[in-house]
C-alpha cells in the first residue's frame, strides 16, 4: 500500500529560487539560509519519496481573476515551469503521477471535496522553489510530484479548518492506494510577510516560531486560526501559511519533528522550514 510518511512545511520565496539558479547560495546574504537547508536536502536524499504532493498557491501564473478555483489537483503527466515575467525557471520539468492523482481526486470528490482537476497547469515559484530548497539542482527531480494548488490570493480563501480536513481526506486516499509508494506532502508559502500596502515589509517572528512549535505539538490550535488573524499577525502574504494546514492534516496527530530552520530575512519574508514524520 502507499504510505504517507512525512510532511514538510517551507517558504517558497522566488528570490530563493533565483539564488539557486544564479549560483548565489554561498554569498553572505544567502549562506545562513542555505546552511539550514543542508540537513533537509540530506533527509530528502536519504528518504527518497516516490511521490511528493506539493500544496502551493499559484501567483497569477496559471490562473488569473478569470478563473479562481479554490483547490486544484494536477493529474497530468508533466507540468511545465511557468513564465513569471522573466522566462520560465531553467529547472527540470515536473513529472506527475496521474494514477495516484486521479485516485486522490476520486476519493476526495466522493468525500465531498469538489476538487478541480487539471491536466495542464504551469507551475510557478510556489511549487518549484520548494523543490529547489529540498533537492538543489538535479538533472531531473528525484520524485514524482502531484501539484495541489490552493487559492490564497483572492478573497475568500479556504479556512484552516477546511485545509486541515482536506489533508485528512488526502491521507485517507493515499492510505487506500494499492501500490507500494512512499509519499510525502509539502505545505508551502509564508512565513510572515506582506508585499503590499501600508504594512509592506511586515515580519512577525513570534507568530512564526509559535506556528512552528504548534505545528509539531498542538496543531489543533492552528486549525482554528481565522483568516483575519493570519492577515493581521503574519501579513497579507503570510496568510499563505494556511496551506501548511493541508500538510499537517495529512499526518498523524503525533509526529516527530526531524528538522527545523528559521531565518530572517529572505527577500521580504521570514523563511521557515520544518520536517515532520509520522511517529
Ligand atoms: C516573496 C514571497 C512569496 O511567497 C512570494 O510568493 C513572492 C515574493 C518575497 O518574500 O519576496
Ligand atoms: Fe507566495
Amino acid at each position: 500500500m502507499a504510505n504517507l510518511f512525512a510532511g514538510v512545511g517551507t517558504s517558497h520565496v522566488p528570490a530563493i529560487g533565483a539564488a539557486v539558479d544564479h549560483g548565489k547560495t554561498q554569498e553572505p546574504y544567502w549562506k545562513p539560509l542555505f546552511d539550514g537547508y543542508g540537513p533537509a536536502r540530506e533527509w530528502m536524499e536519504k528518504e527518497q519519496p516516490d511521490v511528493v504532493i506539493v500544496v502551493y498557491n499559484d501567483h497569477a501564473s496559471a490562473f488569473s481573476l478569470d478563473l479562481i478555483p479554490t483547490f486544484v489537483m494536477g493529474v497530468g503527466e508533466e507540468f511545465q515551469p511557468a513564465d513569471e515575467g522573466y522566462g520560465p525557471r531553467k529547472v527540470p520539468v515536473v513529472k506527475g503521477h496521474p494514477e495516484l492523482a486521479w485516485h486522490i481526486c476520486e476519493s476526495l470528490i466522493f468525500d465531498e471535496f469538489d476538487i478541480t482537476i487539471a491536466h495542464n497547469m504551469p507551475v510557478d515559484h510556489g511549487l518549484t522553489v520548494p523543490l529547489s530548497i529540498m533537492c538543489d539542482q538535479p538533472e531531473e527531480w528525484p520524485c514524482k510530484v502531484i501539484p495541489l494548488c490552493v487559492n490564497v490570493i483572492q478573497y475568500p480563501a479556504p479556512l484552516g479548518t477546511r485545509c486541515y480536513a482536506l489533508g485528512k481526506a488526502i491521507r485517507k486516499a493515499v492510505d487506500q492506494y494499492p501500490e507500494d509508494l512512499k509519499v510525502a506532502i509539502f505545505g508551502t508559502g509564508g512565513m510572515s510577510h506582506q508585499l503590499q500596502g501600508e504594512r509592506a515589509g511586515l515580519i512577525n517572528k513570534d507568530f512564526d516560531i509559535q506556528f512552528l512549535d504548534d505545528l509539531s505539538k498542538d496543531p489543533q490550535r492552528l486549525v482554528n486560526i481565522p483568516q483575519v488573524e493570519y492577515l493581521r499577525e503574519s501579513g497579507s502574504e503570510g496568510a499563505e501559511m494556511v496551506m501548511w494546514m493541508v500538510m499537517r492534516g495529512a499526518l498523524d496527530d503525533e509526529v516527530t519533528e526531524v528538522h527545523r530552520h528559521f531565518h530572517v530575512p529572505a527577500s521580504n519574508s521570514a523563511a521557515g522550514l520544518i520536517i515532520l514524520e509520522n511517529s
